[in-house]
């Protein structure tokens, strides 16, 4: 199929190029770099065997770039709608460019996908729109609850603009796909995560400090009810993820109308137990201290992941070892990003 990728140059656009190449698709990338490098896209190139990969530097609120590249590119088979800004707390200092880029980016996009005769759209949501979820493991009919912050909110409306253009108009195919925690690289060690500043995220904060450029990881709260009290999440290997994005192109063939399915593995870990894991899975310390808990944090949040395995065959295969080995085999292999 030839597939649209938005997004394409980021975490996990790259990694979903490569399994695209691998299944056969064509992808043609459309990214503005606010949050990524062009080196992401030779390096797929390079694990793809292709020469370049199609990409378009181009922003996805700017019409008339948009409609110029569908024009040119004539007809997709897909959209995979990855493009949209993730920092949860600079969601909340700058809601109006959250809101902007996220929502009023994906108007403009579907808008154009319309108008030049593509309606099937597999869109990057999060399982953050479950909230906190009154009963764990989570299964797509959990209600979703309420978003402490505008990068959430994003996801949850996105979800609900979508669902209701499908309603109305039935031609449109719309795979939501709620990711738990991506973690994890290719194994080539090539590709990764390659976040702006201090990282926000579990993984990358590890890898940092395992690497050197941080003193130690603070543990945000170890008072939960959980365990060991640090919190729970369902950590999913990037390249798990990837594929899901291929065979969720399956309901997209299959004119699914609107489907919506978690990407987890069903499995929780604790804080404490993934720096225990990083540890084992690597041989290098990770030193930690106690901190008091983030504001907006949840205890415990994993996925039943059941709907995907028996509707698009598709199950997570890499468990925690891997997703710490290749975490740290990107981050050793470019310590400081691409
Ligand atoms: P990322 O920042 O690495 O990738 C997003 C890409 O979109 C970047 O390359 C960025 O340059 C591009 N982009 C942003 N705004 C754009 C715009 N207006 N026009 C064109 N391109 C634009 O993030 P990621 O981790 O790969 O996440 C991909 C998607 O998955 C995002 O929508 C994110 O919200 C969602 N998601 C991510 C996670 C996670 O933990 N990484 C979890 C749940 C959902
Ligand atoms: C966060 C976002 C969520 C987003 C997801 C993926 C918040 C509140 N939620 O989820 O909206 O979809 O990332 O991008 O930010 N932790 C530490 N120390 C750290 C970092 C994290 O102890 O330096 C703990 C957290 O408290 C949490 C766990 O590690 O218990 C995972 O945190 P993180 O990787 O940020 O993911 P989420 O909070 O699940």
């Amino acid at each position: 199929m030839k597939i649209l990728v938005t997004g394409g140059a980021g975490f996990i656009g790259s990694h979903t190029l490569v399994e695209l190449y691998a299944a056969g698709h064509k992808p043609v990338v459309l990214d503005n770099l606010s949050n990524s490098s062009p080196k992401s896209l030779e390096r797929v190139a390079e694990l793809a065997g292709v020469e370049s990969v199609p990409f378009y530097e181009c922003d996805i609120r700017d019409r008339a770039a948009v409609d110029a590249l569908l024009e040119k590119e004539g007809h997709f088979d897909a959209c995979i709608h990855f493009a949209g800004l993730k920092a949860v707390g600079e969601s909340v200092a700058k809601p109006w460019e959250y809101y902007d880029n996220n929502i009023g980016g994906t108007l403009t996009l579907l808008d154009c996908m319309r108008w030049h005769g593509c309606k099937n759209i597999i869109f990057s949501s999060s399982a953050t729109v479950y909230g906190d979820p009154a009963v764990v493991p989570i299964t797509e009919e959990c209600p979703k609850g309420h978003c402490t912050n505008p990068y959430g909110q994003t996801k949850s409306m996105l979800e609900e603009i979508m669902s209701d253009m499908q309603k109305a108009d039935p031609e449109w195919n719309v795979v939501l796909l709620r990711y738990f925690n991506p973690i994890g690289a290719h194994r080539s060690g090539r590709i990764g995560e390659n976040p702006n500043g201090i990282p926000n995220n579990l993984m990358p904060y590890i890898t940092q400090v395992a690497i050197g450029r941080r003193k130690e990881l603070g543990v945000f709260g170890n008072d939960y009810d959980t365990p060991d009290g640090t919190g729970v999440r369902d950590y999913i290997h990037v390249v798990d993820l990837a594929r899901g994005h291929v065979c969720a192109l399956k309901a997209i063939e299959r004119k699914c109308g609107l489907a919506v399915y978690n990407l987890g593995t069903g499995r929780g870990y604790s804080v404490l137990e993934v720096v225990n894991a990083f540890e084992q899975a690597t041989g290098v310390k990770v030193p930690y201290k106690i901190q008091p808990r983030r504001p907006g944090d949840i205890a415990t949040c994993y996925s039943d992941p059941s709907k995907a395995a028996a509707e698009l065959g598709w199950r997570a295969e890499y468990g925690i070892e891997d997703m710490c080995r290749d975490s740290w085999r990107w981050q050793s292999m470019n310590p400081e990003g691409y």
